[in-house]
């Protein structure tokens, strides 16, 4: 089963399974966003777009998944807000210009695909120099053994998220991308919230 099949059967469950452990991380994730009018911001793996309620007024955003059970819900999420543009599209193959954009969010997606290394490219080839991504998702500590979730992966990672990622092999390949800071989480230091800046 690919991701986008499994998402379009987890759209109407999503929220209620996601929102209540992840409300408390996102909303400390996103107050690192200024609210600056002169921006531009994509929200990578919008999903049904639990950040948007949460997205400071003033910049313009874009929010692109490759699932569109889950960006109708997105949509629905938008009421009156006429700042969020939703698009169709991959993470993997962004579907934008280099540099277009001052900041990339993402938010439970860079563990989600089946590259990230290529996702966090894509999103280090948008951002401007000097522009951040922010990442909040699920890192295994460099050399950290986790049997359970290293088998579970072997399941999981065809229906809802990896869970054997690490972080620095990805960094690695983003030279350009500067680690600003790195806040391990409950439960257990599992999830990330990550800032990194490209560099000018
Ligand atoms: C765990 S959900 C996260 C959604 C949202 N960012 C959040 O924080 O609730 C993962 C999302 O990634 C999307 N997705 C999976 N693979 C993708 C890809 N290659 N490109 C774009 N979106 C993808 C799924 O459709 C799903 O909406």
């Amino acid at each position: 089963m690919s991701l986008k099949h499994s998402y379009t059967l987890l759209a109407p469950l999503y929220d209620l399974i996601v929102n209540g452990p992840t409300a408390g991380m996102r909303r400390n994730s996103l107050r690192r966003l200024t609210g600056a009018t002169d921006q531009t911001i994509l929200v990578s793996g919008i999903g049904t777009g639990l950040d948007i309620p949460d997205l400071p007024a003033g910049p313009a955003y874009i929010g692109v998944d490759l699932t569109t059970a889950m960006l109708r819900r997105a949509q629905r999420r938008l009421r009156q807000r006429n700042d969020i543009q939703l698009h169709c599209g991959d993470v993997m193959y962004l579907p934008y210009a280099d540099e277009q954009f001052d900041v990339i969010l993402m938010h439970l997606i860079l563990a989600v695909v089946p590259e990230p290394e290529r996702a966090l490219r894509e999103a280090a080839r948008v951002v401007r120099p000097g522009g951040r991504i922010l990442v909040l998702d699920k890192f295994l500590r460099h050399g950290e053994r986790a049997p359970v979730r290293r088998v579970l992966n072997n399941v999981i990672r065809h229906i809802a998220t990896r869970t054997d990622v690490v972080l620095e092999p990805l960094l690695a390949q983003c030279p350009q991308l500067q680690l600003i800071e790195e806040i391990r989480l409950a439960p257990g230091g599992w999830f990330h919230q990550i800032e990194l800046r490209k560099t000018e």
